[in-house]
């Protein structure tokens, strides 16, 4: 990515776009297209809303945090009606409220789910979606990945997912600035039949540009070459041990915070980060404030209502076992310099240190 920026309308960079689109494809363990889009993940999403849907089409919306209910704010202001279906923050949906609401609204042409709702670190339940939209032929299952792919195995064909985003950001290991999405043959179907307006993010085109490893206006070149990098080392562990070890380290900190008698908030948690509630007895926001100045270390706070309520691990990407032990430990050290010292020194690490074991092996081997 520090080389010098290649001309995007060249054969040089259609050799790495190439190499990217076929990485992808094995990523997201599709035959439908991926595109890539030069923008975060929300852009994504507002090309979704522009590109395969009509002004007052209806969509079902699981809300249940921050970017769950983005999505119904977006889709509102895109002119759709959004049967939107609130969820406790931290909980998962009951998929028989997704079905009573796709019986009471038979002409729904989307459901939208979050896969990993990172602000409460919670896995929403979109394979029981997908089973109840696969027979439908004009309502998609769109769903946002962009904590869940590259870190458990999710896939759209076999899941029914017609719709999924992904972004740079995150298992990726990128800095943000990309976004893709599968799109299925329904979806396809969805987009020949709208009628929103769109000029940058016109998908029918992207397609047709992208299927040529060119994309329709100036990409972000450095951003994929270093996608171009981040596929080859994602395939270099192979998905099997990709997967295994996000579940590990995410098992493993599950078991670290609970050892500090502290509470997970999430009742359905995700492999992608841990959100823990705050001990009550310390200013808000003082654990990953403590981190980030003392520790040189980055974890997250609660956002919208939970601001002030939990801090979130994150443990997704270029994170390994190491990285977690690090981060225990010097969560224990701010814990206590907090004032919450209801645990044993060095609980988190010998709770954490046997389920991470076996990702400590000889290279050689
Ligand atoms: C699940 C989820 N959806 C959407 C977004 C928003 O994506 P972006 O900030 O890339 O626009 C994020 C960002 O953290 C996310 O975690």
């Amino acid at each position: 990515m520090a080389r010098s920026v290649y001309h995007h309308r060249t054969p040089a960079f259609e050799r790495i776009f190439e190499g990217c689109r076929q990485g992808l494809q094995w990523l997201f363990q599709t035959n439908h297209e991926v595109l890539t889009l030069s923008c975060s993940g929300t852009g994504a999403f507002e090309a979704i809303f522009q590109n395969f849907f009509s002004p007052g089409d209806t969509i079902i919306n699981v809300g249940g945090g921050k970017f769950g209910d983005r999505w119904a704010q977006m889709a509102t202001i895109f002119g759709l009606e959004v049967v939107s279906l609130s969820v406790p923050w931290g909980e998962s949906i009951d998929p028989g409220l997704v079905q009573q609401a796709l019986d009471n609204h038979p002409s729904t042409k989307a459901v939208v789910c979050v896969a990993c709702e990172t602000s409460t670190g919670t896995r929403q339940p979109y394979e029981a979606l997908g089973k109840m939209l696969k027979d439908k032929a004009d309502c998609l299952l769109i769903v946002d990945g962009i904590t869940a792919l590259g870190v458990w195995d999710i896939q759209p064909e076999r899941d029914h997912i017609d719709v999924l985003v992904a972004g740079s950001q995150k298992a990726l290991m990128l800095p943000p600035g990309l976004a893709f999405m599968s799109v299925s043959p329904k979806a396809w179907k969805a987009n020949q039949d709208s009628r929103m307006p769109h000029y940058y993010f016109d998908l029918a085109k992207e397609r047709a540009t992208q299927a040529k490893n060119q994309t329709a206006y100036t990409p972000a070149v450095s951003l994929i070459t270093g996608l171009q990098e981040s596929l080859l080392m994602m395939q270099e562990e192979g998905l099997p041990n990709l997967f295994a070890r996000h579940a590990r380290i995410a098992k493993a900190t599950r078991t670290a915070i609970k050892a500090l008698n502290l509470e997970l908030f999430s009742k359905s948690p995700a492999d992608s980060v841990t959100a823990v509630k705050a001990p009550t007895n310390i200013p808000e926001n003082s654990i990953y404030a403590g981190l980030r100045d003392r520790a040189n270390l980055t974890i997250a706070g609660g956002q919208e209502q939970l601001k002030g309520k939990i801090f979130r691990i994150a443990h997704l990407g270029y994170f390994d076992e190491l990285d977690i032990l690090t981060v225990l430990s010097a969560l224990e050290i701010i814990l206590r310099q907090e004032g919450y010292t209801n645990f044993e020194p060095g609980a988190s690490v010998a709770a954490a240190s046997p389920i991470l074991e076996e990702g400590f092996q000889s290279s050689s081997t």
